[in-house]
């Protein structure tokens, strides 16, 4: 089904500035495959920008944003069926089964490439493909890799150009046979002469596809964050934990951030929590009144590669350049930083249009606007939304905004060499059970923590929300290997910066979300985080106290900087208490997970469990 419009076109020829030979021939190979109408290689300028924009207005995708209200920024509103990432949809076609282990969808690469091989097929047709060279991580620094995405999304190629270092650049940086990751990527909808194109294409059949082996990503099928942006979750975490596991580095679904002391001392902590359970907020965390003079300031949101140092200490770089962060919850309370960065240059996706031409989520204003049209661009008032239940903004709406828009970015955001990391902090969103905060007693029993979290699931993926499964790390869905191996990766990389005799990051365990017997949030959470993340700062520095307990050490009331809330002892025991009967459960599961990833799991781990089990006992 050849396009008529791709016979004698050509654009298929690269420009001057691509030098790679294989690069060139890789892309006129997947053209001849997926035969779209046309190829356009990306240069990243604004100009192109705001061309694409512009062409996804006009076929309906993309609406412009009031300019007074929101300068040169839209609302995509996707097809209902594309919303979020499919983890049941994506695949880690390792050579062997067992190197993808339990935790991750195989198929054996053959038989993967003769499924893609028909799907790919004339999947472009009637579209133009988008070659979108990227960078993760500062073009041209040493920690960077590249990739190059095929796609035939203009939505995708636009949300890589805030979200990566994309365009002309790269290629400077390749030359003529750098190294880079292919990623081909279709909507999977391809369009006959003449047929009516619709706003949101996609494809029932969707394909999320990984070979670890030869660093590819396919995806299909889907046009939506992490299922179609690849240089994100495809990319920075499930190719580059494996390129981190065989090359000694670790790649993390974590934010990044600095705390600067009044006096003036700076620490740098990465945190992992699971999708939509809170690292953008942490990252951007407004110190609370009472506590003035902290600072917090932001290195990265999602993703953080991280890498030993000859000093002994890991060093943390993001390799994003822009936010793909959750909408509802944002407003000037939860997250002032967050709506600054949010004043210009942003794609919305599925939030809702306010009569002037703005953008409105749940949570953003106390007070919902009088009309709104929805995400699934139906009339919305408060009346109706009351009477059906209907949600104005998709729960996992969300805005793509650069990085260097928010007003509390890191000087050193950008600084090749990364910031050195004084704590891990790991927190699931557990409604009960687990504590506000514990420090773990060591390495080991750190690793333990994170091996074993627990959290609610949320709207960021596809499937039942608010149940409770493990999420080792946060990284369940993004581990590109086997999740026993990956603890096994843990553990070493403490041993190896121990015999450097450096001294190891801390590591603690958060919960934010615990509720009250009313079913409220029994923590205010958000900038009241920033109390807890003192108390870690005093860890560090050697000065605050605690309690310890059968897991480690959590603060006492009088261990916690309470000026300017007024936070009860009774509500403090509310959120630190640790139930034994609810423990002896919870242990329970970490004994099921263990069992689902026996082959191979460090020996460290059961012992630890045991262990718990004993002083729990006791
Ligand atoms: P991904 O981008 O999916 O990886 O999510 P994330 O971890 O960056 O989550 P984000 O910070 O966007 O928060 C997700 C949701 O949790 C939003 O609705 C926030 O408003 C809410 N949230 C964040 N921090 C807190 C907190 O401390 N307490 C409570 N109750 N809610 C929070
Ligand atoms: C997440 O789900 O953890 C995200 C959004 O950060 S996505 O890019 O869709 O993965
Ligand atoms: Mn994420």
């Amino acid at each position: 089904m050849n396009h008529p419009a791709f016979a004698g076109n050509t654009a298929i020829e690269a420009p001057a500035w691509v030098k790679h030979r294989k690069l060139i021939d890789w892309v006129q190979r997947v053209a001849a495959q997926t035969k779209p109408a046309r190829v356009v290689w990306c240069d990243g300028s604004q100009e192109e920008y705001d061309r694409l924009c512009a062409q996804m207005v006009e076929a309906g995708t993309m609406k412009k944003l009031n300019p007074a209200k929101r300068p040169n920024s839209y609302l995509a509103c996707s097809d209902p069926s594309d919303v979020a990432r499919v983890e049941d949809r994506t695949f880690i076609c390792s050579q062997r089964r067992e190197d993808a282990g339990p935790t991750n969808n195989w198929i054996a690469p053959a038989e993967m490439r003769s499924t893609l091989n028909g799907l790919f097929e004339g999947s472009m047709s009637g579209r133009t493909m988008y070659v979108v060279p990227f960078s993760m991580g500062p073009l041209g620094s040493p920690i960077a890799h590249i990739g190059v995405e095929l796609s035939d999304s203009p939505y995708v190629a636009t949300n890589m150009r805030i979200m990566t270092r994309m365009g002309r650049k790269v290629y400077d940086v390749l030359g003529e046979d750098g190294e880079f990751v292919p990623c081909v990527h279709s909507v999977g909808a391809p369009l006959a002469t003449g047929q009516q194109d619709v706003p949101w294409p996609c494809n029932d059949t969707k394909y999320i596809v990984h070979f670890p082996e030869t660093r590819e990503i396919w995806s299909y099928g889907s046009g939506y964050g992490g299922n179609a942006l690849l240089g994100k979750k495809c990319f920075a975490l499930r190719i580059a934990s494996t390129m981190g596991r065989d090359e000694g580095w670790l790649a993390e679904h974590m934010l990044i951030l600095g705390v600067t002391s009044p006096e003036g001392r700076k620490h740098h902590v990465a945190a992992a929590f699971p999708s939509a359970c809170g690292k953008t907020n942490f990252a951007m965390l407004i110190p609370p009144e009472g506590m003035n003079g902290w600072q917090i300031s932001t290195i990265g949101d999602d993703i953080a590669w991280i890498k030993p140092g000859k000093d002994g200490r890991l060093y943390a770089i993001n390799p994003e350049a822009g936010y793909f962060g959750v909408a509802p919850g944002t407003s000037e309370k939860t997250n002032f930083n967050a709506m600054a960065t949010l004043k210009e240059n942003v794609i919305f996706t599925n939030v809702a249009l306010t009569d002037d031409g703005d953008v409105w989520w749940e949570g953003m204003t106390d007070e919902p606007p009088a009309h709104l049209i929805d995400w699934q661009g139906q009339d919305w008032t408060p009346a109706s939304a009351k009477e059906s239940g209907r949600k104005a903004a998709h729960p996992n709406a969300r805005f793509t905004a650069p990085a260097a828009q928010c007003p509390s970015i890191d000087a050193d955001w950008e600084n090749p060499a990364g910031v050195p990391l004084d704590a891990f902090i790991f927190g699931g969103r557990r409604s009960t059970t687990v504590p506000l905060v514990t420090e773990a007693r060591n390495w080991t029993e750190g690793v333990y923590m994170a091996a074993t979290m627990g959290s609610e699931t949320t709207a960021a993926a596809a499937g039942k929300q608010g149940v409770v499964r493990r999420d080792p790390f946060a990284m369940l869905p993004f581990c590109g290997y086997n999740m026993s191996d990956y603890f096994d990766h843990w553990l070493n990389t403490g041993e190896r910066l121990q015999q450097l005799g450096a001294k190891l990051p801390r590591i603690f365990c958060v919960n934010w979300f615990r509720k009250g017997a009313d079913g409220k949030f029994a923590w205010p959470g958000f900038g009241e985080n920033m109390r807890v993340l003192r108390w870690m700062v005093g860890r560090i520095e050697g000065t605050a106290r605690g309690d310890e307990h059968a897991f480690g050490v959590s603060p006492r009331y009088e261990d916690i900087d309470w000026s300017g809330l007024d936070f009860t002892q009774q509500q403090f025991d509310e959120v630190i208490s640790v139930d034994d009967a609810a423990w002896r459960e919870e242990l329970a599961l970490h004994a099921e997970l263990f069992d689902t990833l026996q082959q191979g799991l460090p020996e460290a781990l059961e012992r630890t469990r045991t262990t718990l089990e004993s002083r729990l006992a006791a």
